[in-house]
């Protein structure tokens, strides 16, 4: 095994060969990242190196011309966006998004899935779960903003978080 596909084989994600043109500008070219388990990882270059692109490639965003992304031991090419974060592969935007006049806490209650209340009539029918889900979904969302230093911020609209708290909660999942 070479060095290249040794650090592939140990990586949880990782790229080779990938490029991606846009008219005439090849904004990727020929681009390969090994990112090991437990490790975090940063790419730096000068404006219109090719990150984004990169990062768009790498999060299945946009198809490349060539090359592929293994996530988990798999390619990811054939996987929707929401698929793919079901695996655990989650982007945040250079500019983060949240929902400004909704409070931090309810920004976090909106990203679970699959809750009970959901439908339409659960919530006639089954008022007890829903409520249980809701009142669950709370602890572990105060519990996650403990964890990254915002519990103080749980019931302030998320449009008054500073520009970084505003990253960490983007990226925050339930
Ligand atoms: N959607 C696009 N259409 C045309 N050109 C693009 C597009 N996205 C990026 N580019 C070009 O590709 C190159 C790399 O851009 P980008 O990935 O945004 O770099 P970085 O994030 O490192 O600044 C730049 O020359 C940019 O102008
Ligand atoms: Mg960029």
């Amino acid at each position: 095994m070479g060095d290249n596909a040794r650090l592939t084989a140990n990586s949880l994600l990782s790229a080779n060969g990938l490029s991606k043109s846009f008219g005439g500008i090849r904004a990727v070219n020929d681009a390969a990242i090994a990112v090991p388990q437990g490790s975090i990882t940063g790419l730096i270059g000068p404006n219109g190196a090719g990150k984004t692109t990169l990062f768009n490639l790498l999060s299945n965003f946009i198809s490349p011309d060539r090359g592929e992304v293994i996530f988990d031991g798999a390619p990811i090419q054939q996987l929707q966006s929401h698929q793919i974060a079901q695996q655990g592969l989650v982007r945040t935007f250079q500019v983060a998004r949240v929902l400004s006049r909704l409070s931090v806490l309810e920004n976090m209650l909106l990203a679970a899935q699959h809750q009970t209340g959901e439908r339409f009539w659960n919530v006639w029918l089954h008022p007890q779960t829903v409520r249980e889900e809701e009142r669950r979904q709370k602890e572990r969302a105060i519990e996650i903003l403990e964890t990254v230093g915002l519990a103080h911020m749980t019931h302030q609209y998320a449009g008054s978080l500073s520009g970084g708290q505003r990253k960490l909660l983007d990226s925050l999942v339930l």
